[in-house]
């Protein structure tokens, strides 16, 4: 069954300490930036272009044909922008990628901006995660002084300024334009697209926005090549990325495959479901993106595949919960985080949201109304394709979809409260430390 994983970005991770320069050349680090110097940056945008890499942060747009986009005739600077502000609960890739090994995040943007011609590249990371700023500043540092970032690096006299930067921990400044803003020192909200960020973005010109894991998997193409990357995973889907598994499974964490690899095989990697459970809801890609049954356990985990099942792949993030769980408690919970992390800009979601919730928090003490459930699918209607950003469109994704799936629960919500059907000790994965035990 091991050998359906392909750990690429994660093979290092459990090496003595991965994150330091030394170690992570001793790995053949920096090989990928030796390669790429020696080539014209068109040719590295081509390279990336016909490995099939797509977006790692959810949409899944390809990384190649988005570099293209920045017009090199255009005389202002160029721009590169990591987006590590990685908050969609369930997603946990990027941050333990940049904990393990920071310097295949630091190698990737060092190439990806000599490809966009680009002399300045800003890494955008949570703020809370103090311990993941400190690793990537002191790997930004190793890099600086082993000459590959800087001045003339190795040489070639191309030059890159890498700027670590702290956001303050809004979900909202995952989105790129709010990040953009951010970054400009302004409050995270949204810019209207035209234009779009390629043309301009960071101060008003051209500019790459990237997720983590896009970018680190760019050293890995130049060494090995784009058709290594594209022999893995599926016809529209190329290569190996990392799955987080979470919930109710035995062995919760990481597992990097090949793109369309099923939640069948994972499970079976991670241990199955918690012992004498069964699996009763998962998401594909984190709270945001519609939630999926045992039916499909056998998808393919591809942007195609979970598409056809009316859901996204968005950032593999498969949050697993087994019967003891109650949905309407899982979806009210998710659906306070939207409320609180809506930016405010727009009324759809702003006064959505906060509607969502009253009516959810009812029908969690099972005191809903005759009505309600159409109520909160006539709200989603109504915020779905009509907010300004992705965020209140994600809010309604996992209430429509539960509805599908799991309208009795709702129905039930309307005389029985969810702590009665699904008592709250059950489905905890907490354990509490016996008396006594020492500390
Ligand atoms: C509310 C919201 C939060 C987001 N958060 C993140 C995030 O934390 N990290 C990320 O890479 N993309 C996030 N995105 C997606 C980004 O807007 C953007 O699509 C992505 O960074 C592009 O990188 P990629 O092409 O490498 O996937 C978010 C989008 C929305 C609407
Ligand atoms: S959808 Fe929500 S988060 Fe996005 S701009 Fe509107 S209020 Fe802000």
């Amino acid at each position: 069954m091991t050998d359906l994983l392909t750990p690429v970005l994660t093979a290092n991770w459990g090496d003595e300490r991965a994150w330091r320069l030394t170690n992570y050349e001793h790995q053949g680090g920096y090989q990928g930036l030796r390669a790429a110097l020696q080539m014209e940056p068109a040719d590295v945008v081509a390279a990336v272009k016909e490995s099939g890499l797509r977006g790692r942060g959810g949409a899944g747009f390809p990384t190649g044909m988005k570099w293209s986009f920045i017009p090199q005739d255009n005389p202002k600077p160029k721009y590169l922008v990591v987006n590590a502000d990685e908050s969609e609960p369930g997603t946990c890739k990027d941050v333990p990628l940049m904990m393990a090994s920071p310097h295949t995040l630091v190698e990737g943007v060092i190439i990806s901006a000599f490809a966009i011609r680009a002399n300045h590249a800003f890494i955008y990371v949570r703020g809370e995660v103090l311990h993941v700023v400190r690793r990537l500043q002191q790997a930004v540092r190793e890099a600086y002084s082993a000459g590959y970032a800087g001045k003339n690096i190795l040489g070639t006299g191309y030059d890159l300024e890498i700027i670590v930067h702290a956001g303050a921990g809004a979900y909202i400044c995952g989105e790129e334009t709010a990040l953009l803003d951010s970054l400009e020192g302004r409050r995270g909200q949204p810019r209207l697209r035209p234009p779009f960020p390629a043309i301009a973005g960071l101060y008003a010109s051209p500019t790459v926005i990237n997720n983590v894991e896009s970018i680190a998997s760019v050293p890995s193409i130049l060494t090995r090549g784009a058709a290594w990357f594209s022999s893995m995973g599926t016809e529209k889907s190329k290569g190996m990325t990392i799955y987080s598994l979470s919930g109710h499974v035995a062995r919760p964490g990481q597992f990097e495959a090949p793109m369309g690899i099923t939640l069948r095989q994972l499970l079976e990697l991670a241990g199955g479901m918690r012992a004498g459970r069964e699996l009763k809801f998962w998401t594909p890609g984190g709270s945001s993106t519609p939630i999926l049954t045992p039916e499909h356990l056998d998808v393919p985990l591809d942007y195609e595949g979970v598409a056809s099942v009316k859901s996204m792949l968005g950032t593999k993030a498969l949050q697993c919960f087994d019967e003891t769980t109650s949905v309407v408690r899982t979806v009210l919970r998710w659906t306070e985080f939207y409320k609180h992390e809506s930016c405010g800009k727009c009324t759809p979601c702003r006064e959505g949201t906060w509607w969502l919730v009253q009516i959810l928090k009812r029908m969690e003490a099972g005191q809903g109304q005759p009505g309600d459930i159409e109520k909160l699918l006539d709200l989603c209607e109504n915020i779905l394709g009509r907010s300004f950003c992705a965020l209140g469109d994600g809010a309604t994704s996992p209430i429509s979809s539960a509805i599908t799936h799991f309208r009795g629960e709702f129905e039930a919500a309307l005389h029985t409260p969810a702590w009665e059907l699904f008592p709250y000790g059950a489905s905890t994965t907490y354990v509490r430390e016996p008396a006594g035990a020492p500390a």
